[in-house]
């Protein structure tokens, strides 16, 4: 895949023209390098006038620039330096590549106005924000991608192609720290890609089809199909798909990067390509957003893409139940009891709390295939997620305190965050039926945490499990420096941390 922006990092400023970024603070002071370009009369006048402060990201943009070689010079504050965090370099390359127009030629001078370094890996992270942020899906507008605006190999649609030239003292560290940057925006990139691709053109079959492309990068594919699931009795998955006329898949995609015999670190996601609730229907406002509710499944694609590309030294499996949602004839009822591929009984409440019934195979199927010692599990689970958490954070359910830990941390430094909610005996009370073992829902309150009570039921004892609930941050968060799609990709980039930081020694 070519990348838009194609990002390059340097040890010195070689360009003649173009524009050039430099960095300050609330000091309104520039490194030294900075200074000695000679704009700092220039500058203090422009920043005057339009009252300019350096506040975090804020831009201070001149044109053609007197006495400057440079044909645009673009000014970002930094805030109070003292106060940057992790995330603040991938938002600021994301506000870079967002000031720029298509066919720019950009050198950022990374050099920090008090002195301290902008390391290797901050300036990588710089790199991929802008690649983030360049990202938006437009192939469907026609006229918009005939041109330049089309990544040619993939058909991804960029905002065309920028040239995006990073320069820092520790150049040749971001250069190494690129591998695994770029990884993950591709990784990121490919996730919004399939969330924010119609049902019609991506069904279970196609999604699948997505996922076993994997397999150019070294990952193995396993694809099981309807006859297969069968053979297996996950009921509970089938019983989703079986409204629709498009035939499920379980995919399991697994990356031997640590050629130790350890057991991998399983992600499973849901992937359902439509809910439209089935006989449950939803009203019809907003149902179109429900293309998105393979969110899980998409997260886990992208992040497999991620390892995989950069080679992480980690043993990982990725697992996706790929259904669609349908009422029909033959479409499952309210009170129909199925019997999950573990034995567990389920009394159907409501055919739209079908994510958990595909989770609950696609669970068992990891397990017992697999015999992880970690699972985290990722959905777009419930609306009530929304009601608590809104859309800066996911919401997180763990049975082991070490793996929430680590989990909140990942998501800390790269600013995909999670907020821990509880489990407990009194929730799990609200999934009993009458007829069956469970139901598949728990009532009107703490509809999050039942549906977690509900994924509990299907992990195994000493199992570490976690899961995530992302149907308030995978699509229609607010645009961000980082991101201008209704989808979000999001799951890559914390997941991916998570993996580096607690797998890769
Ligand atoms: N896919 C939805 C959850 C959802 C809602 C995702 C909004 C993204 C945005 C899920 O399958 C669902 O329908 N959940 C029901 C559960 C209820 C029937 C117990 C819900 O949240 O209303
Ligand atoms: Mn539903
Ligand atoms: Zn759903």
């Amino acid at each position: 895949m070519s990348q838009n922006p194609a990002v390059s990092f340097h040890k010195s400023v070689s360009a003649e023209s173009g524009t050039l970024v430099v960095l300050t603070d609330e000091t309104l002071n520039f490194g030294p390098e900075t200074s000695g370009l000679g704009f700092a009369d220039l500058f203090r006048k422009a920043a005057g006038t339009a009252d300019y402060k350096g506040k975090t990201l804020g831009t201070l943009d001149l044109l053609a620039p007197a006495g400057l070689r440079f044909d645009r010079l673009i000014v970002v504050g930094l805030g109070k330096a003292e106060e940057l965090v992790e995330g603040d370099w991938s938002r600021l390359g994301g506000t870079i590549q967002g000031a720029l127009r298509k066919g720019e030629q950009a050198t950022l001078l990374a050099e920090r106005p008090d002195g301290t370094l902008v390391s290797g890996e901050q300036l990588a992270e710089i790199g991929m924000g802008a690649v983030l942020r360049a990202y938006s899906f437009d192939r469907y507008k026609s006229g918009k991608n005939d041109k330049e605006g089309k990544d040619g190999d993939s058909g991804k649609a960029f905002k065309a192609h920028v040239k995006l030239d990073i320069v820092g003292g520790e150049a040749s560290k971001a250069k190494k720290a690129w591998v695994a940057r770029s990884a993950i925006a591709e990784g990121a990139i490919l996730a919004r890609e399939l969330v924010n691709e119609p049902a019609n053109v991506l069904g279970p079959v196609e999604f699948a089809e997505k996922a076993a492309a994997l397999e150019a990068l070294g990952v193995t594919i396993e694809t099981l199909t309807e006859k297969q699931m069968k053979k297996l009795g996950m009921r509970a998955l089938l019983g989703v798909a079986q409204g629709s006329v498009r035939p499920p898949r379980l995919v399991a995609m697994h990356w031997n990067g640590n050629k130790s015999k350890d057991k991998p670190i399983a992600f499973v996601g849901k992937g359902v390509v439509f809910d439209t609730g089935g006989i449950s229907i939803k009203p019809a406002g907003g149902m179109e957003d429900m293309k998105g509710d393979m969110g899980g499944a998409a997260a886990v694609v992208g992040l497999m893409h991620a390892l995989a590309s950069r080679k992480a030294k980690a043993n990982v499996v990725g697992i996706i139940g790929l259904v669609e949602n349908m009422p029909d004839g033959n479409a499952q009822r309210p009170g129909d009891i199925v019997e999950a591929a573990s034995g567990v009984t389920i009394e159907i409440i409501n055919t739209d709390a079908e994510g958990r019934l595909v989770l609950a195979d696609a669970l068992w199927y990891a397990q017992k295939t697999y015999e992880p010692k970690v699972i985290i599990d990722l959905a777009t689970l419930t609306g009530a997620v929304l009601v608590a958490l809104g859309s800066d954070h996911a919401g997180l359910f763990a049975n082991d305190d070490a793996l929430a830990a680590a989990l909140s941390r990942a998501g800390e430094v790269t600013g995909e965050k999670v907020w821990r909610l509880p489990l407990g005996a009194a929730y799990d009370k609200l999934i009993e039926s009458k007829f069956a073992d469970i139901k598949n829902t728990g009532g009107r309150h703490a509809g999050s945490i039942t549906a977690a009570q509900f994924i509990q039921r299907f992990i195994d004892d000493g199992v570490a499990w976690a899961h995530l609930d992302i149907a308030g941050t995978a699509m229609g968060s607010p645009q961000s420096e980082i991101n201008r799609s209704w989808a979000s990709g999001w799951g890559v980039r914390i997941l991916d941390r998570f993996v580096a930081d607690n797998y890769e020694g």
